[in-house]
């Protein structure tokens, strides 16, 4: 595995891959790998000739009260994880390398990012959007691996990808989860044994409200009232970010469960804010 740190030279050789015909995967990350980026790093190695990783903490996703500093790294490890994985070149930018001084150009899905976690992080998108846009610019990927949990991520990509016409064929993967059914996440290390204790709640309340959608539940007010009675029950320490009903893939908030509805919900928890979403009914993300 070759590690690139500059740029320019990871655009290089990427190029080379291009015009030698070889289908390239990428899998963009902030590192700190557990099982849900590895099933992404396996995705992409099954599907592609060349696995492409990037490991950047992106700063401009970050809010200004939010966790950038804080963010758990570990690159030795991440390597050697990366390296058992099949991974070709991993990309590990300088900080600073990555944007200039005076960078100026934004790409935005306002639509799809004002809502579910666009509450709370009103310029997280963007930062997101944006970085993505120049991973895929260094990379020139034919496709590129973004995992379910992060559900309104894949979404706004997808959305970006087909109205900026970018070449990137995006494959959705799906959440992993620890055996009580938390969904993986770097910031589950934020969690005290107490709070560790109650997370799987909150997976747990989204599998009873798709029951209940299976068992003929089609009431949003009903559902919601389900899941937070779920909640106060099991995660006391638990604190609603947001519980919302969308389209998959519009992210359209729903009145009724009428059609595809996807269930997101984010819940703080003691420092980590923690993500799960459901599908009640078929969608397509
Ligand atoms: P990060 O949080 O490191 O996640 C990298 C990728 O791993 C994302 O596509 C995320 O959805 C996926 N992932 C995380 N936990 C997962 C789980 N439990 N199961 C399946 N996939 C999981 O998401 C980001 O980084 C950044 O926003 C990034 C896209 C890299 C842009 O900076």
């Amino acid at each position: 595995m070759q590690i690139i740190t500059d740029p320019s030279e990871l655009q290089n050789c990427c190029l080379t891959w291009r015009m030698q015909g070889l289908k390239t995967a990428l899998v963009p990350t902030m590192g700190y790998f557990h099982a849900g980026h590895e099933s992404l790093m396996a995705c992409a190695r099954s599907a592609a000739d060349k696995v492409i990783l990037t490991l950047f903490v992106n700063p401009t996703q970050f809010g200004p009260n939010e966790d950038l500093a804080a963010y758990p790294r570990d690159h030795e490890r991440d390597i050697a994880i990366a390296k058992a994985q099949g991974v070709d070149v991993l990309f590990l930018p300088e900080a600073g390398s990555m944007y200039a001084p005076d960078h100026a150009t934004w790409v935005e899905v306002p639509e799809l990012a004002q809502g579910l976690c666009g509450l709370s992080r009103p310029t997280h998108f963007r930062g997101v959007c944006t970085v993505v846009m120049k991973l895929f610019m260094l990379t020139l990927p034919s496709l590129a691996v973004f995992g379910q949990k992060d559900w309104q991520q894949v979404a706004i990509i997808k959305r970006m990808v087909r109205d900026l016409n970018v070449p990137v064929q995006i494959l959705p993967s799906p959440i992993v989860r620890e055996h009580d059914g938390l969904a993986l996440s770097s910031r589950n290390v934020y969690l005290t044994e107490s709070e560790r204790a109650q997370a799987p709640a909150i997976q747990s309340s989204l599998r009873l409200a798709k029951k209940l959608v299976s068992e003929g539940t089609m009431e949003i007010s009903v559902l919601a009232e389900a899941i937070r009675a779920h909640w106060a029950a099991n995660l006391p320490d638990g604190e609603e970010d947001y519980l919302s009903f969308v389209h998959p893939d519009t992210l359209a908030p729903l009145s009724r469960i009428d059609g595809p509805a996807l269930c997101a919900v984010a819940v703080r928890l003691g420092k980590a804010r923690l993500l799960d979403n459901i599908l009640l009914t078929e969608g397509t993300a």
